[in-house]
């Protein structure tokens, strides 16, 4: 088989701006990347003497560190200092805090912020030729957690046109569901079910051309891939938060449910759960649970991204 060609692509930003192609190809390094692993071949050299930083402005426990295994994997210099101790406390803004990274000779920025379009702003006032990874930035986007999404669903399922993939869960908030779902149209997926109570559901479902229902039975019916999503307490005003237990008993991820589904549905969730609320433990632990899976694809797709953007 030919190696496809590298795409040309200085950032990570969002995935609409990505193609089907670029799509196909971070999949395959990431698959390559994991098989390496696996086999114990754990260090490359691909990025020796380059720099990476990872700039967490949000918590993560995922994310975060996978970006700073996969950028040592590849031999990359790495820093990744603990923002609430940086200068940003005296008062330093995002920006200054990129042009100083950048002129201690930062290569690559992994930037993970509350505001939204935060990445998109940092790559258009960089003084060089750095690049931008978007960690995820408010609402908005997540597209490492899309790719690594996109890479599990096809270690499973083999193919994206002919699935029906249901988002379960606070989605108007979630920019997993925003990313994925845009990844997974450029796949050619067009069964995307969103179920979500009407408050937590998106207002723009027509504009991103999916379907909203607000119960299980029509929602998960035929469902190949079941992805459950937290509730983004972070994200809500104090008043909005819903009943926990209410919601469960509404929304919850029960075995029950995952019952409508296919039988040979895979479950997903990008983490970190809250076991007893949008899932429960016996499905998160259960035989169709790829959620361990998509942690461990994470690295393997953070390591594809950044080889991709730097070399
Ligand atoms: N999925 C995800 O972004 O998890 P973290 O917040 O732990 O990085």
């Amino acid at each position: 088989m030919t190696k496809k060609a590298k795409p040309d692509i200085n950032h990570l930003v969002s995935m609409e701006t990505l193609d089907i192609d670029t799509i196909n190809y971070l999949m395959d390094e990431a698959d390559n990347f994991l098989k390496k692993t696996l086999s114990k071949e754990h260090i490359l050299d691909t990025l020796k003497g380059k720099v990476v930083a990872v700039l967490f402005y949000e918590s993560s426990t995922r994310s975060r560190n996978s970006f700073v295994i996969a950028a040592k994997r590849l031999s990359a210099i790495t820093i990744n200092p603990d923002m609430n101790l940086s200068a940003i406390l005296k008062g330093e803004s995002l920006l200054d805090t990129i042009h100083t990274f950048e002129a201690m000779g930062v290569d690559l920025f992994a930037i993970r912020h509350p505001d939204n379009n935060a990445a998109q702003f940092v790559a258009s006032e960089l003084n060089g030729p750095a690049s931008i990874v978007n960690a995820g930035d408010g609402d908005n986007q997540h597209p490492t957690q899309a790719l690594l999404d996109l890479m599990t669903i096809r270690q499973y399922k083999s193919q994206f046109n002919d699935l029906t993939v249901a988002i379960v869960g606070d989605i108007s908030h979630s920019r997993v569901a925003r990313s994925l779902i845009a990844g997974l149209k450029i796949m050619g997926t067009t069964q995307i079910h969103l179920i979500a109570p009407p408050d937590l559901a998106p207002e723009d479902a027509e504009s991103l051309g999916v379907k909203v229902f607000n119960n299980f039975e029509e929602g998960l019916s035929s469902a190949d891939v079941v992805v459950a999503l937290r509730i983004q307490k972070e994200r809500m005003q104090e008043a909005q938060l819903p009943d926990f237990e209410k919601y469960h008993n509404e929304f919850g991820l029960t075995a029950e449910r995952l019952a409508l589904a296919k039988s040979d549905a895979i479950v997903m969730h990008p983490g970190p759960m809250n076991r007893g609320v949008e899932i429960d433990s016996n499905v998160a632990d259960g035989p169709q649970s790829v959620i361990l899976q998509q942690v461990q694809n994470g690295i393997a797709m953070r390591m594809a991204v950044m080889e991709t953007l730097l070399i």
